[in-house]
């Protein structure tokens, strides 16, 4: 890519150790998410934001196919709606010893009582275009992954921009966590979209989590969350390392049917 040598060459040295409190710890068990004033420096902010543009307009994920917009078919054309990509640290492997990444793990080594080096990280980006970025519906993260492990892991979402009600901050459900996951299904009953949708959850009780830039929030991976669509005027960046303690094989795969859709259609994608 183009400015990729610029960009590694302006790498920002500046340091921000995040530590939690008890109360922090406390309040994560009990509600699935807890909410960081700060995790990374304003220069790395504005560092991993030239990466993040880069990596979108090149359309440039971590693996084969690993670029798509999650609410609408797979490679098909039309506007973005909500462009994702995956893996971006295998892109740029800079992107492993940011101040983000480091607090992120010890934040994450700290709330699922692992060592921090046992912990296995995968980052994505989602971004949310201006003013039609769409909702990505309540579900949780674990609905996603192989249905023949048991897992134990946290997301340290983090917005590049403001993230407001009106730019599709995320929101949860708290104490939903402590269930198992829930029927999913793909978004309009199409395998070939990549965003699931939880079958049944009652909004009623959700909190939002406006976060400023540079701000983060963390969730547990059974935590049911659900961003808006962006009204506002001004993207709506975000980066979210995914942190997973080594997962344990189950003696009985979990029922996950809509997990077969997803990889019938992913396997249909025409992938150079
Ligand atoms: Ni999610």
């Amino acid at each position: 890519m183009g400015n990729t040598t610029n960009i590694l060459r302006d790498r920002p040295l500046g340091e921000l150790d995040v530590d939690l409190s008890t109360e922090d710890v406390r309040m994560f068990e009990e509600h699935g998410y807890l909410p960081i004033e700060r995790i990374t420096t304003e220069d790395e902010i504005a560092w991993l934001g030239r990466i993040y543009d880069e990596l979108f307009q090149e359309k440039q994920g971590g693996t084969p196919g690993g670029y798509f917009d999650l609410s609408r078919p797979y490679d098909s054309e039309g506007p973005n709606q909500q462009p994702q990509l995956l893996l971006p640290e295998k892109v740029f492997p800079a992107l492993l010893e940011t101040c983000f990444q480091r607090n992120g793990r010890r934040i994450a080594a700290r709330l699922l009582g692992e060592d921090p080096d046992r912990l296995h990280v995968g980052g994505h980006m989602i971004l949310k275009p201006a003013r039609h970025g769409s909702e990505l519906p309540w579900h949780q993260d674990e609905a996603y992954w192989d249905p023949g492990l048991a897992y134990e892991a946290v997301g340290v979402w983090m917005p590049l921009d403001e993230a407001t009600l009106e730019s599709g901050c995320l929101q949860f459900i708290p104490g939903s966590h402590r269930a198992d996951v829930l029927p999913h299904h793909h978004v309009g009953g199409d395998p070939t979209v990549h965003a699931l949708e939880a079958d049944e959850v009652d909004p009623d009780t959700a909190v939002a989590v406006p976060i400023a830039a540079g701000g983060a929030v963390v969730h547990h991976c059974r935590t049911l969350h659900y961003s808006g669509p962006n009204r506002s005027g001004n993207v709506r960046r975000a980066y979210t390392n995914e942190f997973q303690a080594p997962p344990q094989q189950r003696t009985c795969p979990a029922y996950r049917p809509w997990l077969e859709q997803t990889r019938e259609a992913w396997a249909r994608r025409s992938i150079s």
